[in-house]
């Protein structure tokens, strides 16, 4: 027996538990919802890969990581992994957390650079170590000691739009645009994109697991690390109750820890949207500094939520809509519409 598991089974059977029941009994849930996996829009592709390997007996959260991972690989998405929009110096940082709810372990990764699936390097910090979130230089590292390889994320695309920027910053300095038609036509609304994919599944076994992943927020100062590795802000499961995950303004949400509020508000028998849409509300309510508020006095970012119940009732809300997120439910993989509370 390794020298961890054997203190978690001496400290569990010195407090009177049989550690190998209390694990097999941590390993089935109380409750039996039918498989789901659900997701932000841009998780399409992630929950039907989820529901194919959930319905081949797979571990809800293997099936959520290689649900996303098809997007951190996709150079077209701008918001994940590869192909995400870079820091302001060029250089794309992501971050990622998953979260295990038979075991309620989680492990997070911040600021993470070269890996182009970050969830896989969380889901290692939960496994093979003793700590739930690694960042920067030391996350790198401890990816490569796995055998993870260093790439370069910033696509060409990617690099174009963040030089634009860049070059378009001020009439003052010394860099100047060019008029650049490979720049895409939504290129204002992708330099504030705060993208991210989140995805969470109930597995044949009633389990219930969840991953975020991001290149957080476009531009930002290097360093920067937003909601998506953080337990309870960009993600939240708890077996017993249902999931959580969100996109939308890290800040925000880590001011509110909404994603735990969401669960708790399920765990009192609020129904998943309306407890997506009561999150919304509170970001909106405490978001008081003139900064965060448009001319009409609306907050001028978004936020949005996604979550199921352990009944299998699932939801999203969001502050600005209308806007779509992914769902399977083992029959139909489609997009349904958030509840919101403002029109965009
Ligand atoms: N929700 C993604 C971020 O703010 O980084």
């Amino acid at each position: 027996m390794q020298r961890r598991s054997f203190l978690k089974a001496s400290i569990l059977s010195g407090i009177g538990f049989n550690a190998a029941s209390f694990l097999h009994a941590a390993e089935r849930s109380s409750w039996a919802a039918g498989p789901l996996v659900i997701s932000s829009a841009n998780g399409l592709r992630a929950t039907q890969k989820a529901m194919e390997l959930i319905r081949s007996g797979a571990d809800a959260l293997d099936a959520v990581i290689a649900g996303v991972n098809i997007i951190e690989n996709d150079p077209k998405d701008h918001s994940v992994g590869y192909g995400g929009l870079p820091n302001e110096e060029g250089v794309v940082e992501l971050d990622s957390c998953v979260m295990h709810g038979p075991t309620h372990n989680a492990g997070s990764v911040g600021a993470l650079r070269h890996i182009k699936t970050p969830s896989k390097v969380a889901r290692l910090v939960m496994e093979r170590t003793d700590h739930e979130l690694l960042v920067g230089e030391g996350a790198l590292r401890f990816a490569k000691d796995h055998g993870f390889k260093e790439e370069n994320l910033l696509t060409d695309e990617a690099r174009k739009i963040w030089l634009h920027w860049k070059e378009t910053l001020s009439d003052k300095d010394d860099w100047f645009p060019e008029d650049n038609p490979d720049i895409p036509k939504n290129y204002k609304e992708l330099s504030k994109t705060t993208g991210t994919i989140t995805c969470m599944g109930i597995d044949l076994n009633g389990n219930i697991s969840g991953v975020t992943t991001t290149s957080g927020l476009a531009f930002k100062i290097p360093g920067r690390v937003g909601d998506s590795p953080i337990i309870g802000a960009g993600l939240y499961v708890d077996n017993e109750v249902g999931a959580c995950g969100s996109t939308g303004r890290g800040e925000e949400n880590l001011k509110n820890l909404s994603c735990f509020l969401v669960v708790e508000l399920m765990r009192q028998g609020v129904s998943p949207k309306d407890a997506c849409l009561e999150a919304a509300k509170r970001i909106v309510k405490h978001a008081k500094i003139p900064s965060l508020r448009r001319k009409d006095g609306r907050p001028n970012f978004n936020v949005s939520f996604y979550a199921f119940n352990k009944k299998g009732e699932f939801g999203a809300g969001t502050i600005y809509g209308p806007r779509k997120f992914a769902v399977n439910d083992g029959k139909e993989n489609k997009l349904y519409t958030a509840a919101y509370l403002f029109k965009k």
